[in-house]
């Protein structure tokens, strides 16, 4: 619950402060489809450019393309989305409402784990040091009898999917009684296979129209470009093509803010290997891109590995890193070892040979494939969700004071710091103006003198500014101001010469890349 109440803050703290505002806000929004604001695009592309120059500046085997949302629709037939990307819907009859048919049982199983928690935090609190947790969870009665459930609704949902028997999916729903949030009612219709993709017409209808799709993900892009940048790009296997860029997927069951999004962007990398090497590169990748995580400080226990049972066709391998957001540990990226599939799949619908000749093996093959695609929407609220800190603050007078901070990585902060002038007269704004132009093409400075210097450093605390630089009288005789820490709120008074290296040392992304070697 404390999660839920913190997440409602987020979302509201996000609106307030201009990094997210629902999409069409003035007309009551557009279903899971956000607007990125004046200090939520700051911190996107500083994300971007994390991603960016780790992958690509950092390997000299990784380049970078921006491929057309708009691409040829048999693409998707050949990718297997037009058959394939689909979700098993169930709508209620009394309410109308659409369901994800398999998002109700996960649901079902949640609530049956949350309950198997509760006896064991029940436990924990009754018998306390004493309290042997896991031989409690194997012999408990009623803790084995929750386990035992979810797992066997789990197995059978997992079955059915799997078999895409959906008249088993929809039995499963009427034995475990699962009602309509809205109507209460266990009316339900049949379960039905739905396509996620958005789908267009390009040209004129007189000429014929053609049907088009909106890409649901980047990754095939660089598969019918691989030709393009092999040869262009004199590349040699094993290499990587990286990019990021705009996805949409009419998703069903869109919530959770920007975790499941309409319209969203991945920043996708496709890295092609030789056969039979493709398990040790998915090793590591899975440790490359779990560094790149844990690099930024959000806390390692935050991340986990969450192993793929059920493959998909083309797969041989996959796991995400899940991350703990505040509604639990969940998807952030995926490391998919996706065999050969896609290329011979484009190779068979485009009639073009895709091969590559390797003088080391002296053989042509079509090369396997590992993909580590991460959502950038569920990268940012990975960050802002961990950032966010209410703290309580002890006054001189003895009186508790509260404040908001984001405490951002500085690297990725969006404003990295705040120009402040003690008063609005005697100059102080002049030279505190003067300061900005100096330090404004090295970092996005904001230059701020409306109301106390409290409320101004509120302001800043709340977008996640790690430096507020405050110019008062004595700067004009000794050029000195005080520069105060975002998260400790220490000040330390130093000259305005020091102030581009104290800051950049702290803020600049060239830190952080290097720690990842
Ligand atoms: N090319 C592989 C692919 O698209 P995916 O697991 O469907 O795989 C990859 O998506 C990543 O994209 C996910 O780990 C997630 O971070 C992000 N993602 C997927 N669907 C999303 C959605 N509806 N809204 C926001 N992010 C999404």
């Amino acid at each position: 619950m404390a999660s839920e109440d913190t997440f409602k803050k987020i979302i509201a703290h996000c609106k307030e402060y201009g990094f997210i505002f629902p999409s069409s806000d003035i007309y009551d929004g557009l279903g899971a489809v956000y607007d990125y604001g004046q200090t939520g695009v700051e911190l996107k592309n500083n994300i971007k450019k994390y991603w960016w120059d780790a992958m690509v500046l950092l390997h000299d085997n990784v380049v970078g393309i921006d491929s057309a949302i708009f691409m040829h629709p048999t693409i998707w037939k050949a990718s297997g989305h037009v058959d394939a990307f689909n979700d098993p819907l169930i709508d209620n009859k009394d309410s109308k409402k659409r369901y994800r048919a398999d998002v109700l049982l996960e649901e079902h199983i949640q609530k049956i784990e949350d309950k198997l928690e509760k006896e064991v935090e029940k436990a924990a609190k009754r018998f306390g040091d004493d309290f042997d947790e896991a031989k409690f969870r194997t012999t408990n009665q009623r803790a084995v009898e929750y386990r035992q459930k979810a797992e066997e609704v789990r197995d059978r949902m997992n079955d059915a999917l799997k078999r895409e028997d959906f008249e088993a999916l929809r039995q499963l729903i009427i034995d475990c009684e699962i009602v309509c949030p809205i109507s209460g009612t266990r009316n339900w219709t049949e379960v039905r296979q739905f396509n996620l993709m958005f789908s267009t017409e390009m040209g004129s209808t007189a000429d014929g129209a053609l049907k088009i799709y909106l890409r649901p993900e980047t990754a095939q892009g660089i598969f019918v470009n691989y030709l393009n940048v092999q040869k262009t790009g004199r590349m040699k296997i094993p290499f990587g093509i990286a990019q990021i860029g705009k996805a949409f997927r009419n998703e069903i069951v869109a919530r959770q803010f920007i975790f499941r999004m309409r319209e969203f962007e991945q920043m996708e990398m496709q890295f092609f290997v030789p056969p039979g090497t493709e398990l040790e590169w998915y090793e590591k990748w899975k440790e490359t891109r779990l560094k790149w995580h844990k690099n930024l400080g959000l806390g390692d226990a935050n991340y986990r590995f969450h192993k793929h049972e059920k493959l998909a066709h083309y797969a041989n391998a996959a796991s995400d890193i899940e991350f703990n957001f505040p509604f639990g540990f969940k998807e952030l990226e995926g490391i998919h070892s996706r065999t050969h599939f896609d290329l011979s799949q484009h190779q068979k619908f485009s009639g073009k040979k895709i091969q590559y000749f390797d003088p080391e093996r002296n053989e042509s093959y079509t090369p396997y494939v590992i993909e580590t695609s991460i959502g950038l929407d569920r990268m940012f609220l990975s960050i802002i969700s961990n950032s966010y800190t209410e703290e309580k603050l002890t006054k001189e007078d003895g009186s508790i004071d509260e404040r908001v901070v984001m405490r951002i990585p500085p690297a990725l902060a969006p404003v990295k710091l705040a120009i402040l002038p003690l008063v609005k007269k005697d100059g102080l704004p002049e030279k505190a103006t003067d300061i900005k132009n100096k330090l404004k093409f090295e970092f996005n400075c904001q230059y701020d003198e409306k109301d106390s210097i409290g409320k101004r450093y509120r302001r800043q605390d709340a977008i996640g500014t790690p430096f507020c630089i405050t110019i008062d009288h004595q700067t004009l005789e000794d050029d000195t101001v005080t520069i105060r820490h975002r998260d400790t709120m220490a000040q330390d008074r130093v000259q305005v010469s020091q102030l581009s290296e104290i800051i950049s040392e702290k803020v600049s992304l060239k830190s952080l890349l290097q720690k990842l070697g």
